[in-house]
């Protein structure tokens, strides 16, 4: 299809090659780059794993991921044949050191074959307890000391509070450089999320009332529709603010409340978003109750059906307290946001499956109309629809056709799948192609991970000091519980609410 420059030839290692992230999400995302003619010439990715599997059985279980999780589901006229001869299956225990030769023998073996020294990836995609375990025995071999051409990836949860991220980010910078290491916050592939740069700073139009001045309160909701999916044992030591909160609503809000970089150097980039984690306005811990909801999901009904309550889940305690749900208030206190409020809010078993940023507006002086005119007068609104969906809305007045002076709200709507006919890359093609092309832009610097920890843990401590007395709170297929209405009701504003066409 398109196909600009290619990365060179690059050898991609995949710890945790039998898991879900790998069969879900990373195998189909190599497979469009590869058929989107993006990945290099010269390519190889082992997936690593306990479990036995000969190449061609390994092969055979990609293949049925890809038939239903790809956004290309088939073989693609023997595409899929062609790929896959460069997966193969490495069976190693990670936790020995002498397993790691196999990894040597293999790079040395491809370098040979191909005349060029490749890219050397090493993508952990394991349960976050074992990365502590893997990195130091990778930093061992020989390998990483290329600090150009060897490069770590590391999924989230990036720690589990703020000590243990730091501590994760000084063991793997005893062994890398901070240039080698990938931290993954698929939301940041997100196209929709990427455009949050172009719309503001490629245009004339929004930046210069992007502020204070003209913005009475910023709106994120990454609402989610599904329970923990069989996830219970990660979910009860993480909660919705580890899950959730800590990375992808932060670094959205980070797009969305950044200064204008002078460059699009990663490093210029990743300042701009640490000097707005932090601007954030410390929460002090006698505050938190008023700043910051929790909810969890009880049984109930979703869509006709009956689904069960977070504590009946599997691998969850009966008695949890777990947060299925949170809401916050935060503040930035820099020249641009100072006392704009940024609501933010998640949540699972939520009625819609959205991920919604808004910027209201302050309202427009209406003394000029009829009352009649101004009865449902709403003040502008910009709203971008990171997923499903995705599009920006410009909400504004207009006359209503007739011989009464009547304004109505409209929206100006620019959509991505009608705009454009080509399928926009997943979240994850987009990373691993900059993981394969050495752009760090769009992962988390390691003082990035801590300032986001930083904002969070005042909320942690005093919520894991104070059970809530309430659970569950909230019944499927609702908005949350009431508490997240009355927080921003309390300023007099409420949730936008992003059913199509909602006002
Ligand atoms: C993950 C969380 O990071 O993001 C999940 O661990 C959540 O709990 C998922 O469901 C949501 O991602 P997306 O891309 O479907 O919005």
């Amino acid at each position: 299809m398109q196909s600009n420059k290619r990365p060179s030839a690059s050898l991609i290692f995949i710890f945790g090659g039998s898991g879900d992230l790998n069969y879900r999400k990373l195998i189909p995302a190599l497979y469009n780059l590869y058929i989107d003619e993006w990945m290099p010439e010269q390519f190889a990715i082992v997936g690593i794993g306990r479990k036995p599997f000969s190449d061609e059985s390994y092969r055979e279980r990609l293949l049925d991921g890809i038939k239903q999780f790809s956004r290309r589901k088939d073989e693609q006229n023997g595409k899929w044949a062609e790929f896959s001869k460069s997966v193969t299956y490495l069976q190693m225990d990670a936790e020995k050191d002498e397993s790691y030769d196999g990894i040597t023998n293999i790079a040395k073996q491809k370098e040979q074959e191909w005349g060029t020294h490749p890219n050397i990836i090493f993508y952990l995609a394991v349960a976050p307890q074992l990365v502590p375990d893997i990195a130091p025995k990778l930093g061992k071999i020989e390998l990483c000391g290329d600090k150009k051409c060897t490069r770590i990836v590391v999924e989230k949860p990036f720690g589990h509070d703020l000590k243990s991220a730091h501590d994760l980010n000084t063991l793997l910078m005893s062994m890398f450089s901070e240039d080698q290491i990938y931290r993954i916050d698929h939301y940041l592939g997100k196209e929709t999320v990427q455009n949050i740069l172009a719309l503001r700073f490629a245009n004339a139009l929004f930046e210069p009332i992007w502020n204070r001045n003209y913005i009475d309160h910023v709106q994120i909701t990454a609402a989610e529709t599904v329970g923990v999916e069989g996830r219970g044992g990660y979910y009860e030591s993480a909660g919705a603010l580890r899950d959730m909160v800590q990375n992808h609503i932060l670094q959205i809000m980070c797009m969305v409340a950044m200064e204008a970089p002078v460059s699009f150097d990663a490093n210029e980039i990743r300042n701009k978003k640490v000097d707005v984690l932090n601007a954030i306005r410390r929460i002090a811990p006698e505050d938190v109750h008023a700043i910051a909801v929790r909810g969890q999901y009880a049984d109930g009904w979703m869509k006709g059906e009956k689904v069960p309550g977070y504590r009946q889940e599997e691998s969850v305690s009966p008695t949890s307290n777990t947060e299925t749900f949170a809401a916050v208030k935060f503040y930035i206190d820099n020249w641009r946001w100072q006392d704009v409020p940024f609501y933010v809010r998640t949540g699972k078993r939520l009625r819609e499956k959205n991920t919604v940023i808004s910027m209201h507006f302050r309202p427009a002086p209406n003394y000029a109309f009829p009352p009649e005119a101004a009865d449902s007068w709403r003040p502008n609104r910009l709203t971008i629809t990171v997923s499903p969906e995705m599009d920006i809305r410009i909400r504004f007045q207009a006359k209503r056709p007739g011989q009464t002076m009547i304004l109505d709200p409209v929206d100006m709507i620019f959509n991505y799948d009608k705009a454009y006919e080509n399928h926009e890359p997943e979240a994850y093609e987009t990373l691993l192609l900059d993981v394969m092309e050495g752009n760090a832009t769009l992962f988390m610097r390691a003082d990035q991970v801590e300032a986001a920890w930083k904002v969070i843990t005042p909320i942690l401590e005093t919520w894991e000091t104070r059970a809530p007395v309430d659970f569950p709170n909230y019944v499927p297929n609702s908005w949350g519980p009431e508490d997240a209405e009355a927080l921003i009701a309390r300023d007099g504003n409420t949730w936008a609410t992003m059913t199509a066409g909602a006002k």
